[in-house]
């Protein structure tokens, strides 16, 4: 009887053992719910290693992978903002309880009913533009840039800010006339993707690439931070932002994240899908 007693036990101790080295196996086997099997071992550790990886777009990063010849770190970042599917395909409403980080891009819109509630005008000493409304906090961070510049004998002035909706579908509608499709998708949002409509936006000086050859320009990518502010059409950042360089149109994100954007070199729309973006 005892030796029976024994040899259950003994049977019982194997089995659950047996039983949880298969379940570690296959806990192994998962990373990030994907399954990693030898082909795509590599792939995934060399993924894993980016510093803007996303656990959880692995799978899309591996479907990526596939189409593109690219290196990782352009998968990771092409992927982190949604380069996945085509623009303006899969949208989502902007998520506005991020308030001045609101994201508004080629897969993020605003109703076309939305205006700022805090809409203030730029003071004429920083401004030249009929579109001279911008939000209160935003609206400050702008003349207090546009006054320190004074000082250096840097002149910083507001040529077009918020944009309603409305606003936004005229001038679309006029590229078209002109640019075609295309064309007018690089340069010009559609109505209800225009990051001008957040009343946090400010095109300034010159709408001209040869504004970065201006001391202006320089100053503002030097200072441009400390008040908040980043360019957010960077150049030979085009695929990224949907947008070609646009080195007049700067964004108000607050002075820490500004500085951060600086630092890590990044687009507002990289930003926001790995440090903000809670869906
Ligand atoms: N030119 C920028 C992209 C806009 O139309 O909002
Ligand atoms: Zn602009």
């Amino acid at each position: 009887m005892k030796k029976t007693i024994l040899l259950l036990i003994l049977l019982l101790i194997c089995g659950c053992s047996n039983i949880k080295s298969v379940n570690t196996n296959i806990d192994d086997n998962y990373y990030c719910n994907v399954f990693v099997n030898m082909e795509n071992k590599d792939i995934i550790d060399q993924l894993k290693n980016d510093n803007y990886f996303i656990c959880d777009k692995l799978d899309k990063y591996l479907d990526y992978v596939i189409l593109n010849i690219d290196s990782i770190s352009n998968i990771v970042r092409e992927v982190n903002v949604g380069l996945y599917r085509d623009y303006y395909t899969d949208t989502k409403k902007s998520d506005l309880s991020k308030d001045y980080l609101v994201l508004v891009n080629k897969y993020h819109y605003l109703n076309s009913d939305y205006v700022p509630n805090d809409l203030e005008v730029i003071s004429n000493d920083c401004n030249v533009g009929i579109n001279n409304n911008l939000r209160r906090v935003a609206r400050q961070a702008f003349e207090k840039l546009c006054y320190d510049a004074k000082k250096e004998k840097i002149y910083i002035y507001n040529l077009s800010a918020y944009r309603s909706y409305e606003k936004q579908y005229k001038i679309y509608n006029n590229n078209l006339q002109t640019k075609g499709v295309e064309g007018t998708n690089s340069v010009s949002a559609k109505p209800g993707y225009s990051e001008h409509q957040t009343g946090l936006t400010v095109d300034i000086n010159l709408l001209s690439k040869e504004f970065d050859k201006t001391n202006e320009y320089h100053w503002m990518k030097e200072n441009a931070y400390k008040y908040g502010f980043i360019e957010r059409y960077p150049k030979d950042n085009e695929k990224i932002t949907g947008y070609e360089y646009e080195p007049w149109h700067y964004r108000y994100v607050g002075k820490e994240v500004a500085e951060q954007i600086q630092n890590e070199n990044i687009t507002f729309d990289e930003y926001y899908a790995y440090y903000i973006d809670d869906n």
